[in-house]
């Protein structure tokens, strides 16, 4: 495979060119994509006027190379092994051919309904073949796709379409999901109630539910793709045009849109998956993650296809009708390459060990981890249980903003450490920082994560507020992109991943802000005022805590209020986000400026109570022992 690296001795080789030589090095991997025409420039910008741009000049599809240069060379080979929610139903398997003439047919319909280049077009569906080739249709035609996970509510998915101005909404009728059945397109109807630029909803029929089409909006796309042709020629792209938004929560304001590129975001998402997978010909690679996501994106959307990989797709969870669903579809498709959340890993450990040791699982060759740091108990298992100890477990840390993979070790070419990612990918230039931003240039060292030079893959700005992204990521270190992470590094430069520093939770590998989930509960009439902070949980790595001042006329028991906030945040944002946990406290920790103190309620969430620190300085020293007590009762 072309400029694959093979060795560590090669891995260390493209790392320094890539930060000695750059433009050389980026030049001689792009060589291998298909471009309609070469770049001017391989790179030119900078952090601080914030106006990155890679291969520029150049024009190309991202299709034309996920799918038209594998069907001239080997149309028959496999590209999708789809496996529906029930095993019972019959599985479908699309060849690069037939994946070609699906995404040829969508794109056609999607012209014919008057999606045009540079429109937003948003996906609401589950994992059915369909979301996959919309979202290639959509790149074909040179339309920008935003995908949002068929778990959001109404609320999340309308406040989604009005920000990127989406033209068109496409969704299922209803999603299967284990023993759920979720109603996409009534959600769908409530959230374009809110909403109405939208001029047309695509509706996939999946279940054949009960569901109202609203006459001259929606459409079956079953019935227009049955009619459509399937050739439609890829629209010619500059490098810097918009190739999808996609949603993620930071730590203040709403879900930002990070939107990436075509020519950029192809490079990395390519290399990336080939670099670190080391994914070859005869091999069956399986992300479990939904498009909805990042990581669905980068590593099932495109970069196994960039690679003309084949691949499992599959529409269920893995725990349903039994917690052995994974690893008898890893048996089914002889998989050989299986990339999942470390929330997953722990969720089937704690269904017992019955459900894996009826499982060969032999033809396992390499695991993959992605989503939050790995703790060493699920390391051990998914080692020991899942990969029989003979399996590499790369462990690779990104973001949605970084567009691919950053840190990881490359399976089988340098080493796996337990839950460390380890070394940058070529291309990235870590950094650790203090909390004045000096430098940290020694090793061992511990800091904030930052990355000091424009990678390919990055996210060139927020959709329709440059400022935001400006502020979000470029601000606290000046000239420095700020992850928002923490890390170690050990005294041979490997990454450990420690979490998030700033107001963001991970819950089961999903971002959540604070803000997000704070703004909800303030609108409950009983809600003075809550605070909201993540602790250590077994399953879902994260779980939420609110803290919360209940007004004196509140006549709601704890109970109720807990099942009326979870009602409120299922519908506001999506089941995701419910809590785990209240705490009713008649105050909360503030300084004497009148803020709240988070890293004090974080640590009494954890049950660190010997962690807090001084707590003399508050305003109110004395609520810190009564919510102690609470916590412990
Ligand atoms: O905190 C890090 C964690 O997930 C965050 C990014 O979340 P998101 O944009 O939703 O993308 C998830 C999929 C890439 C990061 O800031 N994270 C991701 N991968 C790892 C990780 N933490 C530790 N180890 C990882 N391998």
């Amino acid at each position: 495979m072309q400029n694959r690296i093979e060795s560590a001795e090669q891995y260390k080789d493209f790392y320094a060119k890539s930060m000695q030589e750059q433009n050389d090095y980026w030049a001689m991997i792009a060589e291998s994509f298909t471009w309609k025409k070469k770049w001017d420039h391989i790179q030119s910008g900078n952090f601080e006027d914030l106006n990155v741009k890679w291969f520029e000049g150049a024009k190309l599809n991202i299709t034309e190379n996920c799918l038209d240069r594998h069907v001239q060379n080997n149309p028959d080979k496999l590209a999708i092994l789809w496996e529906p929610n029930d095993p019972s139903e019959q599985a479908i398997s699309f060849t690069y051919a037939e994946v070609l003439e699906q995404v040829n047919k969508f794109a056609n319909v999607l012209k014919d309904s008057g999606v045009k280049k540079g429109d937003r077009v948003c996906f609401y569906m589950s994992m059915v073949p369909e979301l996959l080739f919309g979202v290639l249709a959509t790149a074909r035609i040179g339309a920008v796709h935003s995908v949002v996970f068929g778990g959001f509510s109404a609320k999340a998915l309308a406040g989604r379409v009005k920000d990127c101005q989406a033209k068109m909404v496409i969704t299922n009728d209803e999603a299967y999901r284990g023993d759920k059945v979720i109603p996409l397109k009534n959600i769908t109807d409530e959230a374009l109630n809110e909403c109405r630029i939208v001029e047309k909803v695509l509706v996939f029929q999946r279940t054949g539910g009960d569901i109202s089409m609203k006459q001259g909006r929606d459409f079956w796309l079953n019935e227009l793709l049955a009619d459509a042709s399937n050739e439609c020629e890829p629209v010619e792209m500059d490098a810097e045009d918009p190739l999808f938004i996609l949603y993620t929560s930071g730590s203040t304001g709403t879900p930002k849109g990070l939107q990436h590129t075509c020519a950029g975001y192809m490079v990395w998402a390519s290399e990336t998956y080939k670099n670190v997978f080391q994914v070859n010909d005869k091999d069956i690679y399986w992300c479990t993650a939904d498009i909805g996501w990042i990581t669905g994106h980068s590593y099932m959307s495109y970069g196994p296809m960039l690679n003309g990989s084949t691949q499992v797709m599959f529409e269920g969870v893995p725990t349903w009708p039994d917690a052995s669903r994974f690893w008898q579809i890893c048996d089914k498709y002889k998989v050989t390459h299986f990339y999942t959340a470390p929330t997953a890993i722990r969720a089937l450990e704690a269904c017992g060990p019955e459900h894996v040791e009826g499982a060969d699982l032999s033809s396992l060759k390499v695991l993959g981890s992605v989503g939050e740091p790995i703790n060493e108990e699920a390391w051990n298992w998914y080692n020991e249980k899942i990969g029989k100890g003979k399996c590499p477990i790369v462990d690779t840390w990104w973001q949605t903003e970084t567009g691919g993979i950053m840190i990881s070790n490359l399976a089988g070419v340098t080493p796996t450490i337990k839950s460390h990612a380890t070394l940058p990918l070529p291309g990235v230039s870590p950094v650790l920082v203090d909390s004045d931003g000096k430098v940290l240039k020694d090793n061992p060292a511990e800091g904030n994560l930052c990355i000091d030079r424009p990678w390919p893959g990055m996210a060139r700005t927020i959709y329709g507020d440059h400022e935001r992204y400006r502020q979000t990521y470029f601000s606290t270190y000046p000239g420095k992109y700020f992850t928002g992470d923490g890390a170690r590094r050990d005294k041979s430069g490997n990454y450990r991943i420690t979490g998030r520093v700033d107001d963001v939770m991970n819950i089961s590998g999903h971002r959540i802000g604070t803000a997000e989930v704070e703004d909800v509960i303030d609108e409950h009439p009983c809600v003075v005022e809550a605070a909201v902070v993540g602790f250590p949980h077994n399953i879902k790595g994260e779980a939420i805590m609110a803290y919360i001042i209940a007004s004196r006329e509140s006549k709601s028991s704890e109970e109720q209020l807990f099942e009326d906030l979870n009602k409120m945040i299922t519908k506001e944002i999506g089941p995701i986000a419910k809590l785990e946990k209240i705490i009713v406290t008649p105050d909360l920790p503030k300084t004497r400026s009148g803020k709240i103190m988070r890293r004090i309620l974080r640590k009494v969430a954890a049950k660190e109570f010997d962690q807090l620190g001084d707590v003399s300085t508050l305003l109110n020293p004395e609520t810190v022992d009564e919510i102690i007590k609470k916590v412990k009762s």
